[in-house]
């Protein structure tokens, strides 16, 4: 595999930054992947992190790499069920006394055209990937609001795709999806600007996650489909879960305060062509 010559390996951060003590940070979908690097990410530079995922081993795996002295907590979530949500919420509300930044990274991919994309598959990947980020998004509101209004300041991060904002073919519902969660973006930030909520995406392109290893398990020869991929985006390599991390960290600090309802691409440069 080629990797970046800038590569940071899981939870190293950057050691000089500390942007998120006194913080509490929630990231769902953060059992392995992107999430499990963001949660790391934010914990290595201070905050306390709620780690969310629907898969809770994976999320204890993810609190116990943050390390023993770690305040956090991991749970179980379903971002499909507004009940498991404001369950979560409650927990964090108890543990943490408000939430200062909501990463919405649960995410699933489903290929195929609309001809192969059965409507309950379609209904699942819009479950996932756009009621989800919604539905957490409305039921932390009232906690960050309140920190937003204490504090001055608090954000959500969004994890839609490039596939949000160009498409790819066998990619419909996802696509559709993360195209959605672009657009929603955009309307909460100008809903809550007022009140000092931020709300970002970030638009990942080819990330070396489980979600692409399942990708390459449906190819005959999965290294010859690393190589193609890998040789897609202009800089000639893939990114890791802790290249999107370092963008989900900036839009989330206190140091992006001016931005608001923006979409930033992640990606080599594919979408540049
Ligand atoms: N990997 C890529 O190339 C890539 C590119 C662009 C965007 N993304 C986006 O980044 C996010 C993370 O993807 P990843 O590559 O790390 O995938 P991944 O499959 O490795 O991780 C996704 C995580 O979300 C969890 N999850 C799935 N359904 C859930 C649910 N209903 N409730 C709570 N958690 C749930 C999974 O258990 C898993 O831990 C997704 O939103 C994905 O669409 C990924």
């Amino acid at each position: 595999m080629t990797v970046p010559p800038t590569m940071v390996t899981i939870g190293s951060g950057n050691p000089s930054a500390r942007r998120f003590v006194g913080k509490d940070c929630v990231v769902t979908g953060a059992g392995g992947g992107i999430g499990r690097a963001v949660a790391l990410r934010l914990a290595t530079e201070g905050a306390r992190v709620a780690v969310l995922d629907i898969d809770l081993e994976g999320a204890r795996e993810t609190l116990s790499l943050a390390g023993a002295d770690h305040k956090g907590f991991a749970a179980k979530l379903d971002v499909r069920s507004e009940a498991s949500i404001a369950a979560v919420a409650a927990q964090t509300a108890e543990a943490f006394g408000g939430v200062d930044v909501l990463v919405n990274n649960a995410g699933i991919e489903v290929l195929g055209t609309i001809a192969e994309t059965a409507p309950d598959v379609w209904d699942e990947v819009m479950a996932v990937n756009l009621r989800g980020p919604y539905l957490c998004s409305r039921v932390f509101l009232p906690h960050l609001l309140a920190r937003a209004s204490a504090k001055g300041g608090a954000a959500i991060v969004h994890n839609a795709s490039l596939m949000g904002q160009v498409s790819s073919p066998r990619l419909a519902a996802y696509c559709a999806s993360k195209a959605g969660l672009i657009s929603l973006t955009r309307s909460m930030a100008l809903d809550f600007a007022k009140q000092n909520l931020r709300v970002n995406c970030v638009c990942p392109g080819i990330v070396h996650t489980e979600m692409l290893e399942r990708r390459f398990a449906l190819q005959p020869d999965r290294a010859e489909a690393y190589r193609v991929v890998s040789q897609r985006p202009p800089v000639n390599y893939i990114g890791n879960p802790e290249d999107v991390a370092a963008a989900i960290a900036y839009l989330a600090a206190d140091e992006a305060r001016f931005v608001t309802g923006s979409a930033l691409t992640i990606d080599g440069g594919v979408g540049a062509a």
